[in-house]
């Protein structure tokens, strides 16, 4: 924590008991059996807060202030009875939205008069005083018992942040931890804040905020632990798969789930995957793991996330499947082409662990008398080495927004390994040149929803947000596409892939958003020379 200001005023400690307090309401005396329909016929008309039930039971503690004090003589229904709380006209002032506060109620507590139940109930619509006179209700009040545990967290946290200090509207989760990013005022107030929140979220146990923006190259949040438990190695579910990570080394955002679902949805079953910075595995295992069964090179930079990658390829039994690399993106594109070996002494020893051991089949089947099926043996690791001629791969996906799209010229004659020689031929029946889903940022004014694009009002064309995935029409980011593919090659009318696709990922900002560039590596990229056809300044052929 920073040294505190000692000009400015000290941060607040959260104090429970200051919630504490009792709070009288009109209320309606009513016979125990009328309960149902009178809560029925003065819906919008009841005293309500989460927590509280509206109707309470009519003993010295909660009818202390009614009839019985002499406040309001009544004649009292016959039989059990119970009180119905009504909402005071204060409550309907107070409340924005119709939501009481902790600050409402703590004021009103202060400070609202005595109710007038009968009033209250005078100033009910005919439909439901008529509720009431049907049922013989007679005025009263009712005082309750208010604490902390009625009030959610940023009910709680308005009441208590100085005036000027908004409570902090949503948090992103990673397993236990709870990640927000505070202003600088909310900053002063940190202890506070991750505090409110523990107590509300009962499955956390750390609060970070981010403290400055992402700039390493590895991607992972600056972060300071404000409340909790400094543990910041979380464990988070996504397609099925369990990926440990320490949230404080590596790069994570739950956000992307839907997209990592929607990418490995495209692959081909079966096929070869290069995730060229793959972080944890997030879209390496799921494709290894379900049922698209692809065989994945997976390699991140970040020692960290390597780490990470090596034990959750281990943790999902998908080392027959990943093999895990830890290199620059652009010397393992080049290495999966067959263009170079990757640099002296490879890729580090990948730390897999073995698969456990299955139990013995149970039941009829197996078990104990030596029958059943034995358990298949364990498959073998999935070699962490690229073979010198490259490998053939249907895709590679490279999700690194702020600069994935520099690493393209990575492509450019990358394809000359003996394992593209007959793609290179252009023999029938060869390998077809990867795919790749490079992902970036783009400005919102230079994105159009395809649909919009061949029709519809000018107006609504440029409307490109909410659900991800939408196909788009961006011109300006193809085109850094089509550069980055030809950067430094003297090719200065390159065209644009065929079946280029731009598809819309997420809003990251108000005028920056994240997409994800698909196309086929043309084959005038793939196996261009140097000085040879496809480059040196001619035009390249336009492919697929
Ligand atoms: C935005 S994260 C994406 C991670 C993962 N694919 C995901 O979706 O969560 C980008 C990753 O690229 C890695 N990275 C950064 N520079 C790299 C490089 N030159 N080569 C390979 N990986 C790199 C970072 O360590 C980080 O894990």
């Amino acid at each position: 924590m920073p040294a505190h200001d000692p000009s400015r005023p000290p941060p607040l400690l959260l104090d429970r008991a200051r919630f504490d307090t009792d709070l009288t309401l009109p209320a309606a005396r009513i016979p125990a059996r009328a309960c149902q329909a009178v809560v029925a016929g003065l819906k919008g008309h009841l005293f309500d807060l989460a927590r509280q039930p509206s109707v309470v039971g009519d003993d010295a503690r909660h009818g202390g202030g009614g009839d019985e004090a002499g406040t309001q003589k009544t004649d009292k229904p016959a039989g059990p009875t119970r009180l119905v709380m009504l909402r005071p006209a204060w409550a309907t002032d107070a409340g924005s939205g119709g939501t009481l506060g902790a600050a409402d109620l703590l004021a009103a507590a202060g400070s609202a008069p005595p109710p007038d139940a009968a009033t209250t109930i005078a100033a009910l619509p005919p439909a439901a005083a008529a509720v009431l006179a049907s049922v013989g209700a007679t005025p009263a009040t009712a005082t309750i018992r208010l604490g902390y545990a009625h009030h959610p967290a940023a009910s709680v946290l308005r009441a208590l942040l100085p005036p000027g200090v908004d409570a902090p509207a949503s948090f992103e989760t990673v397993g236990h931890i709870a990640h927000l990013n505070l202003n600088p005022d909310q900053l002063e107030h940190a202890a506070l804040i991750g505090a409110v929140l523990l107590d509300k979220n009962p499955g956390l146990r750390t609060v970070v905020t981010k403290v400055g923006e992402i700039s390493s190259t590895f991607r992972a949040l600056p972060l300071r632990v404000i409340a909790g438990d400094p543990d910041t190695v979380a464990t988070v579910t996504q397609a099925g798969c369990r990926f440990k990570l320490d949230y404080g080394t590596v790069y994570w955002n739950s956000r992307l789930e839907a997209e990592h679902a929607r990418c490995v949805g495209d692959l081909e079953p079966g096929s070869t995957l290069l995730d060229v910075m793959a972080g944890v595995g997030p879209f390496a295992i799921p494709a290894a793991k379900g049922e698209k069964g692809c065989t994945v090179y997976a390699n991140d930079l970040n020692p960290a996330s390597y780490e990470w990658l090596c034990a959750n390829i281990g943790a999902n039994r998908v080392g027959h499947a990943v093999a895990p690399f830890c290199v620059d993106g652009r010397a393992f594109i080049r290495a999966a082409g067959g263009a170079e070996a990757l640099a002296e002494g490879g890729p580090p020893a990948a730390i897999v662990p073995a698969p456990k051991p299955r139990p013995p089949p149970s039941g009829r089947k197996g078990g104990g008398d030596g029958g059943g099926e034995p358990p298949p043996p364990p498959r073998p690791p999935l070699p962490a080495s690229i073979p010198a001629g490259g490998l053939v791969y249907g895709a590679a996906i490279m999700n690194l927004p702020a600069s994935a799209v520099s690493f393209l010229d990575a492509f450019r004659g990358a394809f000359s390994g003996g394992a593209w020689a007959a793609t290179r031929a252009g023999e029938a029946g060869a390998p077809a040149l990867p795919t790749v889903h490079v992902y970036t940022f783009a400005a919102t004014d230079e994105l159009e929803e395809m649909e919009g694009a061949g029709g519809g009002k000018e107006g609504e064309r440029r409307r490109v947000g909410g659900g991800g995935g939408g196909l788009l029409t961006a011109p300006a980011v193809a085109g850094r596409v089509v550069a980055a593919l030809w950067a430094g090659s003297g090719n200065d009318a390159p065209t644009v892939p065929l079946g280029l696709a731009i598809r819309l990922v997420r809003d990251v900002a108000p005028n920056k958003r994240m997409v994800r560039v698909t196309f086929r590596v043309p084959a005038d990229v793939a196996f261009w020379e140097k000085g040879g056809d496809g480059g040196g300044g001619k035009r390249a052929r336009v492919d697929v």
